[in-house]
């Protein structure tokens, strides 16, 4: 393990995103004096108003960009002065990836060699002595795992979506620039995310979404697909200890040891929704619609997350009983940014706050 780093000026990619906008609230609540930079092209995914709570911290920038943006991005390393990334920016939805999988080729693998690339001359340039480039990977390039066992960060790679596949070859590059150039690489594998600020396409917030608005909710194939979740400042908070003190060229599996059926977690969300909104007849989950499955869906995922706990000491703190009470508070108490989102206006916030300043 390397020595405990203090990153001084920080490049976060995809900061506008759900976990990008979790971890940068977070890690500038409790680091201040690190200066924070925001590349995202604000994709569909990408919301400002999610981080409304640093937008006027002078230690914040956020700047509208493409990360395969070369020029783009060796600008910001030198003039930011940057001595960390941490990669976050994708293409981060399975069924998207199936629909069209260029756009993921394209920001999840060319994106992360440019990020790569460029970091890899700013480092050698030597303006930076010290330096940390953090990739952020998915437990979805290790495929799918049977009833038992765990991946490992040793589980051999075997994608089987486009999406899953793009962040296994971006993995794969961000180990040829450690194992080539000696490059200061490190990666993290997460399981699956909730919290406050994930956009409703995903399993968790698209239910509450369909229950609040009535709609089916859609269960693909019979429901018995394993996840494990974890909230997102518990990820959040993972990735900041890697990039701390994690080892260079190391990889670390990060989970909750919290597996969960889809089917169950559904009954969980109805039951919740119609605690929460008073529906005492109970009538959310007749909403559940049984489609047709995910082409490829992975059965099962499980993360072995012993090696950031022992070498680390990271642990998750939230407990999934509070973690999912309060993210379905968030989304009730926070409707106006759901229906924002639903409506595309979240859209408008970057021309209010931004158009002209840059
Ligand atoms: P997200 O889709 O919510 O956000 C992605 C962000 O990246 C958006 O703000 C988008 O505008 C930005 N972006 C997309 N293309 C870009 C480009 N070419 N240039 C600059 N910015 C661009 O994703 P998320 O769920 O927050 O996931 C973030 C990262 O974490 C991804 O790398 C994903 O693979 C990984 N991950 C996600 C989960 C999860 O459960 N959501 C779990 C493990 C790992
Ligand atoms: O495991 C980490 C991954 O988790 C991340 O790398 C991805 O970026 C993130 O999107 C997530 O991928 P999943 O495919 O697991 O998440 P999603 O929320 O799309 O689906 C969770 C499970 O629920 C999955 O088994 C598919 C199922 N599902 C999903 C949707 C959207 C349904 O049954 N119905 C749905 O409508």
């Amino acid at each position: 393990m390397t020595d405990y780093f203090a990153p001084r000026s920080l490049l976060v990619t995809g900061g506008a995103g759900f976990i990008g906008s979790n971890f940068i609230n977070n890690f500038m609540a409790g680091n201040s004096g690190c200066r924070v930079v925001n590349l995202d092209a604000l994709t569909y995914a990408g919301n400002l108003e999610n981080l409304r709570a640093v937008e006027n911290s002078p230690d914040y920038r956020f700047v509208k960009g493409d990360i395969c943006d070369s020029e783009l991005v060796a600008g910001i390393l030198e003039k930011e002065k940057i001595d960390a990334v941490v990669h976050f920016a994708a293409e981060s939805h399975v069924d998207r990836s199936i629909l069209g999988p260029e756009v993921f080729v394209r920001t999840n693998v060319l994106g992360t060699q440019v990020l790569l690339e460029e970091s890899r001359r700013h480092w050698q340039s030597a303006q930076v002595e010290n330096f940390r480039y953090l990739q952020i990977s998915t437990d979805e390039v290790y495929g799918s795992l049977g009833k038992t066992g765990y991946f490992t960060e040793e589980t051999p790679l075997a994608a089987n979506s486009p999406y899953s596949a793009s962040k296994a070859g971006a993995d794969l590059l961000v180990r040829a620039y450690h194992e080539t150039f000696g490059f200061p690489a490190m990666t993290t594998r997460c399981s699956n995310n909730y919290g406050p600020f994930q956009f409703p396409e995903k399993l968790i917030p698209l239910m509450i979404h369909n229950i609040l608005a009535g709609k089916p909710l859609p269960v693909y194939g019979d429901g018995l697909n394993v996840r494990d979740w974890l909230h997102v400042k518990d990820h959040s908070l993972a990735v900041e200890t890697v990039l701390k003190k994690g080892g260079i060229g190391r990889v670390y599996n990060i989970g909750g040891n919290n597996e969960w059926r889809n089917i169950d977690i559904v009954n969980l969300v109805c039951s919740l929704m119609d605690e929460k909104l008073g529906n005492t007849r109970c009538t959310s989950n007749a909403l559940i619609s049984f489609v047709k499955d995910r082409p490829g869906h992975d059965r099962r995922y499980a993360i072995d997350a012993s090696r950031i706990r022992s070498e680390l000491g990271w642990e998750p703190s939230f407990t999934f009983e509070r973690g999912i009470d309060e993210t379905i508070d968030w989304y009730l108490a926070n409707r106006e940014w759901s229906a924002k989102v639903t409506s595309g206006a979240y859209r408008d916030y970057y021309r209010q706050m931004y158009e002209g300043r840059q």
